[in-house]
């Protein structure tokens, strides 16, 4: 519980309209705005997230044009941002928006809640943020400052826990506008409660449980996490008059609906580089190595060794890269190991 809602809520939300950073989404409530930056957030760093979210914005200014287009542009807006989930999500949604509520996105987070893409915490960050709706949103980071605050010391991934965390900020987010609680709260997580928690310059530290007992390396409780799944491949950048060789990812697969250069699982370069002929009928000219590549997902390591093939004739499809659909980080970083 929280002692004083009321001058939590100040303490915090004074804080934020002294320190807040300067960023394009917080000059509007267009709830598609909000709505975007929200996904682009979710496993992204505000760095990196910004410039996509301007340069996707100049191009999809409002959900309808969003709604029109196709998923292949949709992707290759997102190129490079990961969790590609996430911009088939968009486009989904922005074609329910438009097709089912006339264009105008609804307020209530239950209904949000509906739209491809939006989780709990999106919805109610949408709602709050955009709409000014009390609902307060319980992401990692809020779960980081409340459980070094009260404390609270049960998981802090689990939803039901997260549940908990939303019921005891209610009374508080009612005190003040639910705009700003929302984003003081994701600012405070951002700037001040980090991991390495900067507790003298924190609005909370009166009160802040883990600062008075110098709890905040035990807290939130987050449980181990697994090691992350290692695959091994053997990865051709097959090369034809200038262009490559890319195959669309299956659906259900890691990274579907991007394209890949063709790679293999198996033991022996042999029977890779044996597959790979067969399967798209080539004619090489010469095979040169680009070395050992790795790329770390959220649950999975690629371990690529990556070879250049030049081939004469092939089946399959060959684009230049400056006109080439979507191409996932893990193969794209690949591409600058290719001598001029
Ligand atoms: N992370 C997710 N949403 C955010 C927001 N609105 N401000 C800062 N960090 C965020
Ligand atoms: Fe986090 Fe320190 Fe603030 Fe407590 S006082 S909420 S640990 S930054």
């Amino acid at each position: 519980m929280i002692e004083d809602p009321k001058s939590f809520a100040k303490a915090l939300c004074d804080w934020y309209r002294d320190h807040k950073r300067d960023l394009p989404f917080r000059k509007t409530k267009d709830p598609y705005k909000i709505f975007l930056s929200e996904l682009m957030l979710q496993q992204t760093r505000m760095e990196t997230a910004v410039p996509y979210y301007e340069r996707f914005l100049r191009r999809y200014p409002d959900v309808k044009t969003l709604a029109e287009s196709s998923e292949a542009e949709v992707l290759k807006h997102w190129e490079g941002l990961g969790y590609y989930r996430r911009a088939k999500h968009i486009l989904q949604a922005a074609k329910t928006v438009c097709e089912t509520h006339n264009g105008v996105f609804p307020e209530d987070a239950r209904e949000l809640e509906t739209l491809k893409g939006v989780g709990r915490y999106t919805a109610r960050a949408i709602a709050s943020i955009a709409f000014n709706h009390p609902a307060a949103a319980v992401d990692g980071n809020v779960m980081r400052v409340m459980s070094r605050y009260l404390p609270f010391e049960k998981d802090a991934r689990k939803t039901k826990h997260m549940k908990e965390i939303e019921r005891i900020l209610a009374p508080a987010i009612e005190k003040e506008t639910p705009s700003d609680f929302t984003q003081a709260m994701m600012e405070l997580g951002a700037l001040v409660c980090k991991k390495n928690p900067l507790c003298g310059e924190c609005p909370l530290q009166g009160e802040c449980f883990a600062h008075k007992h110098n709890a905040y390396d035990r807290l939130p409780v987050l449980p181990a996490k697994k090691p992350k799944l290692e695959e091994s491949y053997y990865t051709f950048l097959v090369l034809k008059d200038g262009r490559y060789l890319l195959r669309a990812q299956s659906a259900n697969d890691l990274l579907s609906g991007m394209h890949l250069f063709p790679q293999y699982r198996t033991d022996t370069f042999e029977e890779a580089f044996s597959r790979l002929c067969k399967e798209y009928d080539l004619n090489i000219d010469s095979v040169e190595t680009l070395g050992r590549h790795k790329h770390i997902f959220s649950h999975k390591i690629w371990r690529m060794q990556a070879y250049l093939v030049k081939t004469r004739e092939g089946d399959g499809d060959y684009y230049s890269l400056e006109n080439a659909p979507a191409l996932p980080t893990a193969h794209k970083k690949i591409v600058s190991s290719v001598k001029k």
